[in-house]
């Protein structure tokens, strides 16, 4: 085994895919520091720069006083309160789903609720570029996949003529807006082809949620698709500033998976100060729009200015991935930026495909437009 680990550790060396971690001993406003050092950040997903804001942090000290710290169970045993109960009704409403279930995570709704749902003979059609937690969760469930071209409808259409008829249930699996190239789904075509294929349509709106539709629901809101979306996916540890995911569908679903999904029954509930916070955030985003509005509109700012520098980016939302290439050069580019005093982290294959090595912007409410400026001359500055 020893010999093993050596020999990975030295093979990720010289490729440059050596990941380390490195711990912050602050991070707030959009700012975080390491080593005595501030920089701006540019690489957390606190859209919305809701992660540090009092009436959350009051909800959570609430919390903790009246119910303590840990939930000290799993939901079917003791560790179901009020408050959970409160959240699932509140997202419900918030996504427009009869009923909602929430989870310790996203990648553990992930992984849960396709495994709880689909199994040996059915099949599931997955966008190429869909989270690992999506993926584990396909796996998992033992269905057959089937992988589809990024965002290609025809490609998906393709697939499901040739292979749909030979299975029993059938999924189609995708991102509202993708994590690693911040462009959106074409969800309005996914609709259509799951009716034509009588499949059920999974959407993950863990980047979507707190930045798009009239109320920040996400996409499938901003899409008025609700109720053509089956299994409404998202997390309140992006956009919400907080912790934990959520499944938004029927109520026949949610019990369903109540009783089935491993990762629901067998972990210990979320925190009451998670749950309060998250109470609090979904309260925050209806009330207060112009977050997500100035997120949007800095986004746009900036991709603009890079894209008039002749920098190759992609997508078309708050999260701005300038592609590089090559891995040893997306690091040395991370590198000169830190030395500039921000905090822009290279993501490299395998999260991304190979040759498609990237800096990825993640762009939050607490980024001043003369930052994106400074950091847009900065970046014509370094030579590598
Ligand atoms: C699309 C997508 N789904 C799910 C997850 C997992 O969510 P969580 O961080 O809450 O486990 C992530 C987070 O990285 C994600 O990007």
């Amino acid at each position: 085994m020893e010999r093993l680990i050596d020999d990975f550790i030295g093979k990720r060396k010289e490729d440059g895919l050596l990941r380390e971690l490195k711990p912050a001993s602050m991070r707030s406003g959009g700012k975080i520091e390491f080593s005595k050092r501030v920089l701006a950040d540019f690489s957390s997903n606190d859209y919305l720069g809701l992660s540090g804001h009092p009436l959350l942090i009051e909800a959570s000290k609430n919390a903790a006083e009246k119910f303590g710290i840990s939930s000290c169970g799993s939901r079917l045993l003791s560790g179901n309160l009020s408050l959970h109960e409160e959240l699932e009704e509140k997202t419900a409403k918030f996504k427009n789903k009869e009923a909602a279930i929430v989870f310790n995570s996203g990648y553990q709704a992930n992984v849960g609720i396709i495994g709880a749902l689909y199994s040996q003979g059915d099949c599931i059609f997955a966008d190429r570029l869909i989270h690992a937690s999506l993926l584990d969760g396909i796996i998992l469930s033992g269905a057959k996949l089937f992988r589809f071209l990024h965002n290609d409808c025809n490609h998906l259409e393709s697939l499901l003529k040739k292979e749909r008829g030979k299975f029993k249930n059938c999924l189609i699996v995708t991102e509202s807006l993708f994590s690693m190239d911040g462009d959106k789904a074409p969800l309005t075509k996914l609709v259509a082809l799951k009716n034509k294929y009588a499949a059920w349509l999974y959407v993950d709106e863990a980047h979507a949620t707190g930045i798009y539709g009239s109320d920040g629901a996400g996409l499938v809101q901003a899409n008025r698709l609700e109720s053509e979306v089956d299994l409404i996916m998202g997390t309140f540890s992006k956009g919400l500033g907080s912790f934990g995911a959520y499944l938004a569908a029927s109520k026949r679903t949610v019990t369903y998976l109540v009783n089935t999904c491993r990762s629901f029954i067998y972990s210990t509930s979320l925190p009451p100060t998670v749950i309060a916070a998250n109470l609090a955030s979904l309260d925050l985003v209806k009330k207060e729009p112009q977050r997500r509005i100035k997120l949007l509109e800095n986004a746009q700012y900036l991709r603009q200015k890079l894209a008039d520098k002749g920098w190759k980016i992609k997508g078309e939302s708050q999260i701005i991935p300038l592609i590089i290439g090559e891995n040893q050069q997306a690091v040395s580019y991370s590198q000169a930026l830190q030395n500039r005093g921000y905090w822009v982290l290279p993501i490299r294959p395998p999260t991304v495909p190979k040759g498609q090595a990237r800096l990825r912007f993640s762009l939050t409410y607490d980024h001043p437009k003369e930052i994106l400026s400074k950091l847009n001359d900065d970046l014509q500055k370094i030579k590598i």
